[in-house]
């Protein structure tokens, strides 16, 4: 798995620009499955049986989180996962083109960060390819800074960094 949520009582509200109503962060549900794909395909550039997402969520719901619109659509979403004792790995992230740049990240990875150290973990990690500047930004403005990298970690040949951050 490259690098590439029933969870919160109270939804958390995107701030979102003025003229695009909020965003907000709820638990997986299997419906979004076919939302969630399209994502994956347009953003990750990958397409996995859709039975994964809901069995990588099992060990650790609250890890997952999607980002739905006001008519409740995800446009964006963070698989997190736990595979070694105190720590939170990343496992899938992206937001639909259309509504980056907006905070969607933010805001998922914001909770994501929550949700870690409420579990008690100690450090948080992720995959990225070394050609994804946008990403890599995106994680160092979050204080991840690059402790690997992964040589043809991706299907295509393509390098990976793994990066983390204390938590
Ligand atoms: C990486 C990714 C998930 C970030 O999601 P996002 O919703 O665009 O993230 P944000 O909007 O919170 O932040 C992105 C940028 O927009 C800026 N931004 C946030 N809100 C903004 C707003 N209202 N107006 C203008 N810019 C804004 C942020 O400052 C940030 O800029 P920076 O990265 O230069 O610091 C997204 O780019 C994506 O899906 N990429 C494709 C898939 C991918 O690469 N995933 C990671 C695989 S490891």
């Amino acid at each position: 798995m490259r690098c590439i949520a029933e969870t919160t009582a109270r939804p958390t509200l995107a701030p979102g620009p003025a003229d695009r109503p909020a965003v907000v962060l709820r638990a997986f549900r299997p419906s979004d499955v076919p939302y969630i794909a399209a994502i994956v395909e347009e953003g990750l550039h990958e397409r996995y049986d859709a039975s994964l997402y809901g069995s990588l969520s099992v060990e650790w719901p609250e890890g997952f989180l999607v980002a739905a619109d006001p008519n409740d659509v995800p446009v964006g979403f963070l698989l997190g996962v736990s595979q070694v004792v105190r720590e939170g790995r990343i496992l899938m992230f992206a937001v639909e083109r259309d509504h980056r740049a907006q905070g969607v990240g933010a805001l998922l990875m914001d909770e994501f960060l929550v949700r870690c150290r409420a579990r008690g973990f100690r450090r948080a990690t992720l995959e990225v390819r070394v050609s994804n500047a946008t990403a890599i930004r995106f994680y160092a403005r979050y204080q991840y800074s690059v402790v690997d990298l992964l040589r043809g970690y991706y299907s295509d040949g393509e390098n990976g960094y793994q990066m983390a951050r204390p938590l």
